[in-house]
């Protein structure tokens, strides 16, 4: 039949906006991006769209701009000066708001306190920060000046803390005294003071304060926000960056023990991001904009910061948990600053599956437009449940699919082009400008519903530029699998349509409540408690966090294992990365399943863990016999 052999897109959708989009993509990709880029307004116009000398792209090179400019100074030409950019809402019930123009005075504010503390272009400022304004405050005003920021997730340890500030040598460090979570304040500053000390190259702390719990202050090397503003200039110029200069590292984990500090270009990045959240969101001027996450991970830099705020969109930013103090306070936020894109994790959502629909049924939820879903593969269930009871059957679910690496967006409903048939489960076809693929070990296109490896073959602008310090790892960590392309990690199937359905992880990298977390990275954290001697770490299936942390540890001779030893590891966990590592279970074991190369066998792990017999053997990726897999699974049972 004719049109049968064309992608589902041209054969089934009535719309063309987004075909029109994909093709002309295809057809003449740096003149497709070159038109999106002038979108955005800049200092100098670039000389080259894309100059690709695998695997670094250089996107826009030779151009110059600044993305607090774009963020804030742009809006306050016309109208928008006087609309909300920040709803703030602090958990214990405080709100702030800020117009544009706040948002400008204080970006520019905070812009010379930096200024002033020695800090310059292409200089690190590490913060850590809760889910106050002065998080968004502070990346714009180092974007502002040229510095680079590197957002520490206020969850994170101490040591993880120092590690992050070590690899970037970040020069200042941003922090407060606390935080509120759960109607408790962190006690911030105390860690950070901890962190400071294992930090070789921090040379000055500021403060700000949120809780009002005392904190001991250094003097010299700790001052506070509220005291620097005092003599702070109102006008910082921005700075005339070039594209390719860095606006942030984030770090992330990958298949090592040690986080990947991930480079975002300015140019690249901001392109990609203003393109992609007006194709998947239809992003607006008038949108109010709720992303969930906190700014510690890319989610937030992209969905809290910088996105909706090119725009001249409103965000929501909520400080606390989402189920105090009570199990609405989510309901409460979107029904008083009147949401129109909510943007959560498939964790979030199945914990509100739990606490049942009525509290959702207390709100008046009729503002929303669009809702979003990011972090790990969605199940159809919390789907449909999104769906049906928060968006009462009327808006769209925008299942994302991205990493960190890619900076925003890459798979998704395109709502703002053409919305295709959605099917509860799949994040759709990848966005314009989007050559994702999946292929099979071989590097060859898989065959519809075969699994295979998420792939993306052609650069695109919001591409990391690189890890920093460390070009071996960011080659060996997505250039090397397969020739050619950017290898993502992640499994998925295209079924006969050509729709993605993303399974999850490939590699030893696990998502806890939607957060990143090496394996590796957490076995280190064990063997570095004293009474270890090896271990090893799997991701167990959780009906709600998506997958839990299980630790196999084998003790040191002369060790007893012990229930209180349990928790004494746990805790070091917890101190070692932070609480979002803490295991779900701990079992001590006399050795672990491992294949003749010694390569630990985490199927035989995982099946004790979920307490399921070890399963299908044909497919052998631990490279080991079936009887040598089944006697590992029959010793290791009697043991735990
Ligand atoms: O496994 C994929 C999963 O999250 C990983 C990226 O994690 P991170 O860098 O922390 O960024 C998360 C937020 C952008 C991916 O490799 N993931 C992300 N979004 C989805 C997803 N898995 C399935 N469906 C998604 N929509």
């Amino acid at each position: 039949m004719p049109g049968l052999s064309l992608p589902f897109e041209e054969r089934y959708w009535p719309f063309f906006k987004y075909r029109e989009a994909c093709k002309r993509s295809r057809q003449d990709p740096e003149a497709f991006w070159g038109e999106e880029a002038g979108k955005l307004e800049w200092f100098k116009k670039w000389d080259r769209v894309l100059e690709w000398e695998p695997p670094y792209a250089r996107w826009f090179k030779g151009g110059e701009l600044n993305a607090s400019y774009l963020c804030v100074d742009q809006h306050l030409t016309g109208w928008r000066r006087s609309k909300v950019a920040i709803y703030w809402e602090g958990e214990p019930g405080d709100t702030r708001l800020l117009s544009y123009s706040l948002l400008y005075r204080e970006v520019n504010r905070v812009a010379s306190v930096l200024k002033k503390l020695g800090v310059e272009k292409g200089d690190r400022v590490a913060l850590y920060l809760p889910m106050v304004p002065e998080l968004p405050i502070f990346m714009l005003a180092c974007a502002r000046i040229g510095a680079i920021h590197t957002v520490i997730f206020s969850g994170f340890s101490a040591q993880s803390l120092a590690d992050r500030m070590n690899d970037t040598g970040a020069k200042v460090l941003v922090t407060a005294d606390g935080g509120f979570r759960r109607g408790k304040a962190i006690p911030l500053k105390e860690i950070a003071d901890k962190a400071v000390d294992l930090a070789r190259t921090v040379e000055k702390v500021v403060v700000m304060k949120r809780t009002q719990q005392p904190v001991s202050m250094k003097p010299g090397r700790d001052f506070w926000l509220d005291d620097l503003l005092k003599t702070a200039e109102t006008l910082v110029v921005p700075e005339h960056v070039e594209a390719t200069h860095p606006l942030f590292i984030l770090y992330t984990s990958g298949t090592t023990g040690k986080p990947k500090g991930i480079m975002h270009s300015t140019g690249g990045y901001m392109v990609f991001n203003h393109s992609v959240y007006q194709w998947a969101f239809d992003i607006k001027e008038d949108s109010v904009y709720w992303c969930t996450a906190d700014v510690g991970w890319v989610t937030g830099h992209s969905s809290i910061v910088y996105a909706p705020l090119a725009y001249g969109a409103a965000l929501v930013m909520y400080e606390g948990a989402p189920d105090y103090p009570e199990v609405d306070r989510w309901w409460e936020i979107v029904e008083k600053y009147g949401v129109t894109i909510f943007y959560t994790s498939p964790t979030a959502i199945r914990m509100f599956m739990k606490f049942g629909e009525q509290w959702l049924k207390k709100h008046d939820l009729t503002t929303l437009k669009v809702l979003g879903s990011v972090g790990e593969p969605i199940n159809p269930e919390a789907w449909l449940w999104y769906y049906h009871n928060v968006g009462n059957q009327r808006c769209p679910i925008i299942d994302t699919w991205w990493q960190t690496e890619t900076g925003s967006l890459m798979i998704a409903p395109a709502a703002g082009l053409d919305m295709p048939p959605l099917k509860p489960g799949s994040a759709t076809f990848p966005l314009p400008g989007i050559d994702a693929d999946v292929v099979d070990e071989q590097g060859q296109p898989a065959r519809p519903e075969e699994r295979g490896y998420l792939v993306i073959k052609k650069p695109w602008p919001g591409m990391l530029m690189g890890i920093y310090g460390d070009p071996q790892r960011y080659q060996t960590a997505y250039w090397d699998r397969f020739k050619g392309m950017f290898f993502t990690g992640d499994y998925a199937v295209k079924d006969r349509e050509g729709y993605f359905w993303i399974l999850g992880r490939s590699d030893e990298v696990i998502k806890v409540a939607g957060h990143r977390l090496g394996t590796a990275e957490i076995e280190d954290a064990v063997i570095s408690h004293h009474a270890v001697a090896e271990s090893a770490v799997v991701g167990k299936p959780d009906p709600i966090k998506g997958e839990v942390v299980i630790i196999f540890a084998i003790l040191k001779a002369d060790r007893v294992p012990t229930t209180a030893l349990k928790g004494e590891l746990a805790e070091h966990i917890r101190t070692a990365i932070g609480p979002l590592a803490t295991p779900e279970q701990v079992y001590f074991v006399s050795k672990l399943p491992k294949t003749r190369s010694g390569k630990i066998m985490r199927r035989v792990l995982k099946a004790i863990a979920m307490g399921v017999a070890v399963g299908d053997l044909s497919t052998l990726e631990d490279a080991a016999s079936v009887d040598e897999v089944k006697k590992a699974y029959e010793e290791l049972k009697k043991e735990v």
